[in-house]
């Protein structure tokens, strides 16, 4: 039952990472926890070992591994800037994680905020894309507005969105996909919206980037946060913004710290070993999209055969829940019943009549399979849905989970609803 309607290699894909491979009471563990952070495959923890073993040295020596670390690091931004459709690897910048990044950013922009400006935050977002934009607005004395969710499918309400654009309107912070419960937002159209009125648009694509392939071009974004261990990658967070933007901001640094991109922006040494991860993992997925089409060469396109057939994969898993859970009236499904994937990535968030999250992810945790509870920092979500203090039990589908573990879970939550 492991192979899809598609042809997308999910066997191939298992067998690259090695905690796949962990048992639980005889039987393999199922990770549906890849929400909070994926596994990794072989290659990345690779990668990280041999830059520790072979190049491990600071930045800027006239040494050979000095040399050879900075040539390293600099195709990890080259990989990047692949994976993200930027063509210039000197506007991705790296830092110790997505929230780290969107305080230093939000401090920096709002050097330039004064009273009487506003900032738009969502109630779908992650908290680490509303904090640091609220607490900046204050420090600058500009006003922040809440943009509200249509409840029912958790999809943001665009019509409020054009109340709230005018011209006072100098950023809107918004997430490319919930973490809570997997809606895909109209970033394209909400970056054309912001434009209109002047504003700029700060995209959180931390839950996106496992899913679906970003492309900051077609966007239209201005900037765009995202985190490495969503995406098979080790823990590091990473930046991406316009060249005339960066260049231009007077951001938080030390004198000595170069004043040309991308150094300006990454404060203090980075995390080396951890970067050669991140470029490994973005050739494990361009190698994956290389299993599926072997003409595809380059990087970028490769990349997009491999989200291609991530997305087809995830449909099939997607559809094979939402029509289990449908046969299931305990459990009510929170955002969209549809598999479309276009709208939704498999992200489920989900509660049970008779079981609180927590009860819910221990059970399916004694069997084996791995689930999250809770709001997951989603809390804008979980308060506008009146969900606290228990939140949701998060399941989450990546392209390495099966049909045959999706009909376990299944399966055990049929049991726990009889
Ligand atoms: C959608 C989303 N945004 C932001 C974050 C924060 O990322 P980081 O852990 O890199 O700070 C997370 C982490 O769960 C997330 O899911």
């Amino acid at each position: 039952m492991d192979t899809t309607a598609t042809s997308f290699p999910v066997a191939w894909c298992r067998s690259q990472f090695p905690a796949l491979a962990r048992q639980h009471n005889g039987r393999n563990a199922v990770f549906f926890d890849g929400p909070a952070g994926s596994q990794t495959p072989e290659c990345v923890i690779d990668a990280i070992g041999d830059y520790l073993r072979h190049t491990n040295a600071n930045h800027g020596g006239v040494f050979a591994t000095s040399r050879e670390s900075d040539a390293l690091l600099e195709g990890v931004h080259s990989a990047v800037a692949d994976l993200l459709g930027a063509p210039d690897p000197d506007c991705v910048v790296f830092g110790a994680n997505m929230t780290t990044l969107a305080f230093h950013l939000s401090r920096t922009l709002a050097r330039t905020w004064q009273p009487g400006d506003e900032i738009i935050v969502t109630q779908l977002d992650h908290d680490a894309n509303v904090t640091p934009w609220v607490l900046a607005a204050r420090d600058a004395g500009a006003t922040i507005r809440h943009l509200p969710i249509h409840p029912g499918e958790c999809t943001l309400d665009l019509d409020a969105l054009s109340q709230l654009l005018t011209t006072r309107t100098r950023l809107v912070a918004v997430g490319a996909a919930s973490n809570a419960v997997g809606t895909v937002n109209p970033i394209a159209t909400i970056c054309r919206m912001a434009h209109a009125v002047g504003a700029e648009v700060a995209v959180d694509a931390v839950h996106f980037a496992p899913h679906r392939l970003i492309d900051v071009a077609e966007w239209g974004c201005d900037w765009l946060l995202a985190s490495a261990y969503k995406f098979f990658g080790p823990h590091i967070g990473i930046l991406w913004g316009h060249r005339h933007r960066l260049e231009s901001l007077e951001c938080y640094k030390v004198r000595p710290a170069t004043n040309t991109l991308p150094g300006k922006w990454m404060t203090g040494t980075q995390n080396h070993e951890c970067l050669a991860g991140v470029g490994a993992a973005v050739e494990y997925l361009a190698t994956l999209g290389r299993q599926i089409d072997p003409s595809a060469v380059n990087r970028r396109v490769a990349l997009r055969v491999a989200y291609t057939g991530i997305a087809a994969h995830e449909r099939v898993l997607t559809s094979q829940f939402l029509s289990g859970v449908a046969a299931l009236p305990a459990i009510r499904l929170f955002g969209s019943n549809l598999p479309n994937s276009d709208h939704r990535v498999a992200t489920f968030g989900l509660r049970h009549t008779q079981h609180t999250p927590a009860s819910l992810a221990q059970s399916l945790s004694d069997n084996g399979i791995f689930t999250w509870h809770g709001n997951f920092y989603a809390l804008p979500l979980t308060e506008a849905l009146a969900l606290e203090p228990d939140g949701l039990l998060r399941i989450g589908f990546l392209h390495y989970n099966t049909q045959d573990e999706v009909a376990r879970l299944l399966s055990h939550l049929n049991a726990l609803t009889r």
